[in-house]
């Protein structure tokens, strides 16, 4: 396999073309943004944590029967992945209010959702990533509906799956987004699973375990990283 020019470049991920017209090659950086790229930084070895964490999560979810874009783990830094075409709608699963969904509806921070919440954001760092609905979703054609029922299918399955994992390594999974892309008719996961796209909560002290640690100022950032990592690696 051979890397190729760069198609891509994100706040956290660059991704190449290879030799192999299905296949990209993703690298993820140490490179940490936060409220829309407002707030930035880094954060020493995030990309290999992120990296080694989703290709772990890729391959349990395998298991479970949800396709991912991961074809193999190359080294610490990189994954090779199946071209998909990024369906370019952010899938935010909630089990439990904090973050954004505190700051814009008031309602009491920790509290558990029932039932879960999903909610769509467009990917658009321009527009700040606002949300949006399945009308917008279908007016704006940026997926069909049946799409996003497979999506939505996949998305709640994933979190009764993740939900069980994390429970089980004493982190409460307080909610993650997702990202979807279409490779050869089919639509299957793709982009990370990682402490940048998930918040966990450490059982017993509420510890927070994930990137909010970057956005708030936390501190142990890093050491926080390597931890859920390590913890990742027991499965
Ligand atoms: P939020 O509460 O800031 O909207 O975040 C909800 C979840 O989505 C949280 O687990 C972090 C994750 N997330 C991303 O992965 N990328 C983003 O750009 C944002 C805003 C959130
Ligand atoms: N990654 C996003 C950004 O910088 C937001 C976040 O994760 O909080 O825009």
């Amino acid at each position: 396999m051979k890397k190729l020019e760069q198609l891509y470049e994100g706040k956290a991920k660059k991704v190449f073309k290879t030799d192999n017209a299905d296949h990209y090659l993703i690298e993820y950086k140490d490179d940490a943004t936060a409220f829309n790229g407002e707030k930035r930084g880094s954060i020493e070895d995030k990309g290999v944590v992120n990296n080694l964490m989703s290709a772990k999560m890729f391959q349990l979810l395998e298991n479970e029967g949800v396709e991912s874009h991961l074809v193999e783990l190359l080294n610490d830094r990189e994954m090779l992945v199946k071209a998909v075409e990024i369906i370019q709608v952010e899938v935010i699963v909630r089990n439990v209010a904090t973050g954004s969904m505190v700051r814009r509806l008031g309602i009491e921070d920790g509290i558990t959702l029932e039932p879960t919440v999903l909610e769509y954001c467009l990917k658009s760092d321009a527009f700040g990533d606002p949300i949006i609905n399945d009308y917008h979703i279908a007016a704006m054609k940026l997926a069909t509906e049946d799409e996003m029922k497979q999506i939505r299918d996949m998305a709640f399955k994933i979190n009764e799956f993740m939900k069980e994992t994390f429970i089980k390594l004493d982190l409460k999974l307080i909610d993650f987004k997702l990202e979807f892309g279409r490779f050869k008719g089919k639509i299957i996961l793709a982009d990370e699973i990682s402490p940048d796209t998930c918040r966990f909560w450490e059982v017993g002290t509420n510890r927070k375990m994930d990137k909010d640690r970057f956005r708030q100022d936390l501190g142990n950032v890093k050491a926080t990283y390597q931890e859920v990592l390590k913890k990742v690696q027991t499965l």
